[in-house]
């Protein structure tokens, strides 16, 4: 709950906001009113990925999309096709089920408040309360790791994450002002931003530095504290560089569920935890052909894991494998997620 003898903090930020705010695509200037369909967008998009890399994606979205009942009658590949490179395919997905329910449920108008939101598919807290805050100024606490980092800081909280979570929360509900929720929401991310820094935080020239505890005691950049995460195990995988008679390759659909579900992917073999020889890995390959493992392998990072992958290549003329035979140089049309296009450009290097 919202606590007046705080409203000197929000006059106080919002007063830097008004200066200092970063201008990006999603947002509105000169007090005007955001579109709910963006905002929501940018959101969904926001969460794991930087500010840098989604403004491309937002304007792609929009110029394609412009509307949310656009979005709804798009086909679900044509999103995940435009999605690809952001990673978290399940956004994606759940992306596309929101636009039809806020159709079908809706008749193409966002719920303007916190529990309306929620109620909707792929919504969860940080969006609901993002949402409601920046496209209907609802004074909802929204939590994300710069206004983590911010409010461990300015009260000076030592209890590590991620256990510290709802204590921050109730800290940054207490701060919320009801006026301008949204623009102070979007304060607080752009502090974490750009002065309140995980390393070097500039405290000089913070607009909360009077009254920030962690500043006055002298341990702003140890907060916040967080206990030590489990290591990344390594998994090992053979990825088949399949190319037939015409140079296309040969490309399969992901299941519907789990990791990159829905994307399409160069067949592999499963992703274990040992190395694979390639006598092991015979009976993963989609075709009969002569194989030769590439040199070197391609290495990527999932949240939980790291994949090493070996790719074999080979020339076939079985037309039994299932699956789509594309030439490289359509698959721009295709659903790639960024792995997919690492073994892409290792394979297209490697392959003479
Ligand atoms: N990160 C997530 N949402 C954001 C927003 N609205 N502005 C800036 N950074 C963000």
């Amino acid at each position: 709950m919202f606590d007046s003898s705080t409203a000197p903090l929000a006059e106080q930020l919002l007063a830097w906001y008004d200066r200092h705010s970063r201008d990006l695509p999603w947002r509105k200037k000169g007090g005007q009113r955001p579109d709910p369909y963006h905002v929501w967008l940018s959101e969904v998009m926001l969460q794991q990925t930087t500010v840098a890399t989604v403004g491309p994606y937002f304007a792609k979205f929009l110029g394609k999309w412009p509307s949310v009942r656009d979005l709804a009658a798009a086909e679900l590949d044509e999103v995940l096709v435009a999605w690809a490179g952001l990673g978290y395919y399940a956004r994606a997905r759940n992306l596309h089920k929101c636009a039809k329910a806020v159709v079908e449920r809706h008749d193409g108008v966002f719920p303007d408040t916190e529990e309306g939101l929620l109620d909707l598919p792929g919504i969860g807290a940080y969006t609901a309360a993002a949402v409601a805050a920046i496209a209907f100024d609802r004074p909802a606490a929204v939590m994300d790791g710069n206004i983590e980092r911010v409010v461990s800081r300015l009260f000076a909280h030592e209890e590590p994450l991620p256990a510290a979570k709802p204590a921050l929360k109730a800290m940054v509900a207490q701060i919320t002002p009801h006026k301008r929720p949204g623009d102070f929401a979007q304060a607080m991310m752009d502090l974490g931003a750009s002065l309140c820094s995980p390393r070097k935080p500039a405290c000089g020239l913070c607009p909360w530095r009077p009254q920030c505890r962690a500043q006055s005691l002298g341990i702003a950049e140890t907060l916040p504290r967080k206990m030590p995460k489990a290591e990344r195990p390594v998994r090992h995988a053979v990825a088949f560089w399949t190319v037939n008679d015409d140079g296309a390759v040969l490309l399969r659909r992901r299941p519907e569920k789990g990791l990159l579900g829905g994307m399409m992917e160069i067949p592999s073999t499963e992703w274990r935890g040992e190395p694979w020889s390639f006598a092991e890995a015979k009976p993963f390959v989609p075709a009969s052909a002569d194989w030769r493992l590439l040199p070197d392998l391609v290495s990527h990072t999932f949240t939980h894991f790291h994949l090493q992958i070996a790719v074999a290549v080979g020339r076939t003329r079985d037309r039994r494998p299932t699956g789509l035979w594309v030439l490289p140089s359509d698959f721009g049309g295709q659903a790639l997620p960024t792995v997919m296009k690492k073994i892409v450009r290792h394979a297209m290097t490697g392959w003479k």
